[in-house]
């Protein structure tokens, strides 16, 4: 008989899915922006600039929800991987990723709600919304109010390294969104995790 947990609050499901769709918005118009070809708009070129800059506005708003909501709620836990074992356990975690899974060997976690992460699951959620999801917002921030910007950077324009590194935390974000889509695969069935995340309710 499958045993099920409540886990995830109203508020993070409803975070989860605003926060996707508006990572989703930000990357159409984000390549548009950056492959941009008149010949051959993805997003026709001022349309996606408008876009990406209300989605990006509202991404940020949203960002300072989420990181309140983890405070005040204590959610923010989660994230931390709990010693000790934590090396010990990312290499079985990441076996069964690479190797067990396809044996049919037997999930190495099991899903508590005091730890609903593996510690691969925490290390990465942690790195994506606490250092990556940052250093995106406030680039682009910058790009709004290009001012804050510094005039020249070692002899270069000072927003070049404000671009850079908004094209590349834009860049890992997009690499993290596929990976998570394809592990978001690998619980109980291939789609009980997705339909933890639209009820909360976690089965085992
Ligand atoms: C269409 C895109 C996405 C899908 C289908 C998706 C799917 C999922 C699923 C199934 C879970 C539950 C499994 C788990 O707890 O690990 C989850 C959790 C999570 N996702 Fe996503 N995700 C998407 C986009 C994103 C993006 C863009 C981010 C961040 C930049 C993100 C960050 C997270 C975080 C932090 C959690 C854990 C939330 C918590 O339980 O507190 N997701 N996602």
């Amino acid at each position: 008989m499958s045993e099920r947990i409540y886990l995830l609050p109203l508020w993070i499901r409803l975070w989860h899915w605003t926060n996707a769709l508006l990572i989703i918005t930000l990357t159409v118009t984000g390549v548009s922006l950056h492959f941009a070809d008149p010949k051959l708009p993805l997003v026709e070129f001022s349309l996606a600039a408008r876009i990406h800059d209300m989605a990006g506005i509202a991404l940020a708003t949203l960002y300072a929800c989420f990181v309140v909501a983890n405070i005040v709620t204590g959610n923010w836990w989660q994230y931390v991987p709990k010693p000790p074992g934590v090396l010990e356990r990312c290499i079985v975690q990441g076996k069964w990723y690479m190797f067990g899974i396809f044996r049919g060997e037997p999930h190495p976690y099991r899903v508590s709600e005091e730890a609903n992460f593996n510690a691969l699951q925490a290390i990465s959620y942690w790195v994506i919304m606490y250092m990556v999801m940052p250093v995106m917002l406030l680039t682009g921030i910058t790009f709004l109010m290009p001012e804050f910007a510094p005039d020249r950077f070692f002899g270069f324009d000072g927003l070049l390294p404000v671009a850079i590194l908004h094209y590349l935390t834009g860049t890992v974000i997009i690499m993290f969104m596929i990976a998570h889509i394809y592990l978001g695969t690998t619980g109980k069935t291939a789609t009980s995790m997705f339909k933890t995340m639209v009820n909360g309710w976690h089965e085992h």
